[in-house]
């Protein structure tokens, strides 16, 4: 390591982790709103010692030969890391570090808000009553579906899916979840029962995906797992765009196969303005903000900047990928 280390952060992140960073580094900091083109990131990689990267940013097998043999550490300011290539990062002898934990609560209480909105047609209700058509109480407007009693399956039991079943067991919702190699009693003390992926999708009511985006959840979401779904299903995502088939997803949703989506992530991410799933009334559609709570964004600024000065002296990182 140089006496003081030079590090790229791709992005302006809270000050809870960029003050740490600026204490025993030469950070070079991307200013901008929007991320550095590939291009930009590769070429501000190059002889650093260090890189503090966003889901944004596409970190490759190219980018760390690029980088050199100075590059002692990927941090990056996100629990999923589909981002960048670990088989290559591990053929290189770099350690990645993530932020788990920290933003389970924040995404599952959006995961929850995004299945509350679709199922109470709230952001109809709002754009109704801005548009001047609320004249009075009516009996049969913006009916929605009922949550008590329904059955809610989750794709994907990890520490973001319980966490989203604890809500719902607040709700009197029953518990389904598919998440292959999990031990049924583990399960159990979630109050939550394992099934295969097409129990989950016949039988549930609202489905809540909690998966990372891996060779075997990309398009796991497709035409036929959405035709297994109830009519009267509402599926919100949370986790990574790639897991739908977003041309399934919208032309279930216009042709009423199913009832409604909410979505967190999309693919691509940003959504064009103009994309066809945003003209339709039963997709609820935020821009990936599953994390965005100001203590976990400063917790997560704060965990990529521990990996990133543990890496940089050599040292096993805290919250290291598996
Ligand atoms: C993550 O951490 O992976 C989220 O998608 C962004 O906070």
């Amino acid at each position: 390591m140089t006496a003081t280390p030079r590090v790229f952060v791709t992005r302006v992140i809270p000050d809870a982790g960029l003050s740490l960073i600026r204490q025993s580094c030469r950070a070079d900091i991307w200013p901008e709103t929007l991320p550095p083109s590939y291009e930009i990131l590769t070429e501000r990689t190059r002889g650093a010692d260090g890189l503090l990267c966003l889901i944004t940013d596409r970190i490759d097998a190219a980018l760390m030969d690029a980088a050199g043999p100075g590059l002692k550490i990927i941090s990056q300011m996100a629990v999923g890391v589909d981002n960048i290539d670990l088989a290559a990062a591990r053929a290189r002898g770099i350690p990645v570090g993530h932020t788990p934990g920290v933003l389970t609560e924040a995404t599952a209480d959006l995961a929850f808000a995004l299945l509350l909105a679709a199922a109470r047609r709230i952001v109809e209700g709002v754009e109704y009553v801005r548009a001047g058509k609320w004249r009075t109480w009516e009996p049969k407007a913006l009916l929605g579906a009922d949550l008590s009693g329904a059955t809610l399956g989750i794709i994907g039991l990890g520490r973001i899916g319980k966490a989203v079943a604890r809500r719902a067991a607040g709700f009197d919702m029953r518990l389904i979840a598919c998440n292959p190699g999990m031990p049924p009693p583990e399960a159990e003390a979630a109050g939550v029962r394992l099934v295969d992926l097409d129990t989950l999708l016949r039988e549930s009511d609202f489905i809540s995906i909690h998966t990372p985006l891996t060779a075997q959840t990309r398009g796991l979401i497709n035409r036929e797992a959405l035709s297994k779904m109830k009519r009267t299903a509402i599926l919100v995502n949370t986790a990574r765009g790639p897991v739908i088939d977003q041309d399934a997803l919208y032309e279930s949703l216009r042709d009423g196969r199913i009832a409604g989506a909410a979505l967190d992530v999309t693919d691509p991410e940003p959504l064009p303005p103009d994309h066809q799933l945003l003209t339709l009334p039963n997709a609820v559609i935020v821009p990936h903000i599953g994390s965005a709570s100001l203590w976990t964004r400063d917790q997560m600024a704060i965990m990529a900047a521990e990996n990133l000065l543990a890496g940089l002296a050599g040292q096993p990182l805290p919250h290291a990928v598996p």
